[in-house]
């Protein structure tokens, strides 16, 4: 039988801005999905990152089951009602439809889903991210499964050096979905081209080539092409299933090392480096910086282990400490150039209103 793997996130509403949700908050999103446990789902996981929180279930329903996706709408209601209650920041902050129709998708939350059949050991990372968008996983996806750098596998495997087959979204395209199918090695560099626009381009699977199973599925939810406007930055969340076929999980994370430069930050506005953050964690300086973390499972027969939180290790101490150094250089710079993002990723209506403003004064 197989397993379908779906995670859900909103942000409903937090703590002293755009921080941490309150821990009733969450107990709310628990206790309506609990209730299903053993009927429509098989096991569920529920986690913050900053002031997101994401429900991670698995079921045999397969991928946009309508009664999965209403039960994480109705979970994400009863969230938002805690946050009233408690008078928290931003309630129903990314539920921008009156009433749930269908599927969650193009409703604000993001989801990411695979329906898998499980191997004897089922390995598998959940990616968390906050203040940034869906493009932050690009960097890390192209080096944990085509660059030798990163991925070992690809030189010492003869199944991961097979290849992998990258589906990549356009995510300008609103009016349908609009994709194209990549291979490594040979279509690498063509790769490449594509994923260095991380607002436009964006991984949304990746399968291996050697036995076609899929290893990834990523959130592709830009907010301000549903909305139209600021409401929020996309925090994207993102399933990689790791060993035997693909990448070991440790190759899977080597990439967020570097603490690459990011879209998000404060006010959804402005360049941060990607710091990788144990499970639950805040934000706080400048509304960042953008923080990824990573829960680690195995699953069998739809039952998951407990999380292992992968950047609660030592190594990352270093790292989180190169990423404020990063954090720290950019914002030095303010407002000036690649610090804030360009004039058209701009989540602010006020600038778009000051330039219109300034154009009837200028003068040739
Ligand atoms: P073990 O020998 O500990 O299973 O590790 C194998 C491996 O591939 C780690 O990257
Ligand atoms: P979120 O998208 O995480 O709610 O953050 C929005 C923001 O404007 C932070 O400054
Ligand atoms: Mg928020
Ligand atoms: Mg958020």
């Amino acid at each position: 039988m197989k397993t379908t793997l779906s995670v859900i996130k909103a942000d409903v509403g937090s703590i002293a801005g755009h921080i941490k949700p309150s821990e009733a908050l969450v107990e709310s999103v628990k206790d309506c999905i609990e209730r299903e446990l053993g009927k429509l789902i098989t096991d569920y996981y529920v986690s913050s990152t900053g002031d997101d929180v994401a429900i991670l279930f698995s079921h045999t329903h397969g991928e946009g089951c309508e009664e999965l996706h209403k039960l994480a709408w109705d979970a994400f209601i009863c969230g938002t009602e805690k946050a009233k209650e408690q008078g928290l920041y931003g309630a129903g902050q990314d539920l921008l439809a009156d009433a749930f129709s269908g599927n969650v998708k193009g409703l604000g939350p993001a989801v990411a889903e695979m329906e898998i059949e499980e191997r004897k050991a089922e390995p598998f990372v959940l990616f968390t991210a906050d203040k940034t968008d869906p493009g932050a996983y690009n960097l890390p996806l192209y080096l944990g499964f085509a660059d030798p750098m990163h991925c070992s596998g690809l030189v010492l495997s003869p199944k991961i050096s097979q290849g992998f087959k990258f589906v990549i979204l356009d995510v300008e395209h609103t009016e349908a979905d609009r994709i194209i199918e990549l291979h490594t090695p040979e279509e690498a560099y063509d790769i490449a081209a594509l994923l260095r626009d991380n607002e436009r381009f964006v991984v949304s699977a990746v399968y291996s080539r050697a036995t076609g199973q899929q290893a990834v599925a990523a959130s592709t939810t830009r907010l301000h092409n549903i909305a139209g406007a600021y409401v929020g930055k996309d925090d994207p969340v993102m399933l990689v299933r790791c060993q035997g076929d693909f990448p070991a999980t440790g190759e899977i994370l080597s990439p967020y090392s570097i603490g690459h430069y990011v879209a998000g930050f404060m006010r959804g506005s402005h360049t941060g480096p990607l710091m990788p953050a144990k499970l639950g964690c805040t934000i706080s300086f400048f509304d960042g910086p953008p923080v990824v973390s990573a829960a680690g499972f195995c699953i069998h027969n739809g039952k998951l282990t407990e999380p292992v939180d992968c950047f609660d290790h030592p190594y990352w101490d270093h790292i989180r400490e190169k990423v404020s150094r990063k954090a720290f250089e950019i914002r030095e710079q303010g407002f000036s150039g690649p610090a804030m993002l360009h004039y058209s990723e701009l989540e602010y209506g006020g600038i778009v209103e000051t330039m219109k403003r300034l154009e009837s004064k200028f003068s040739c």
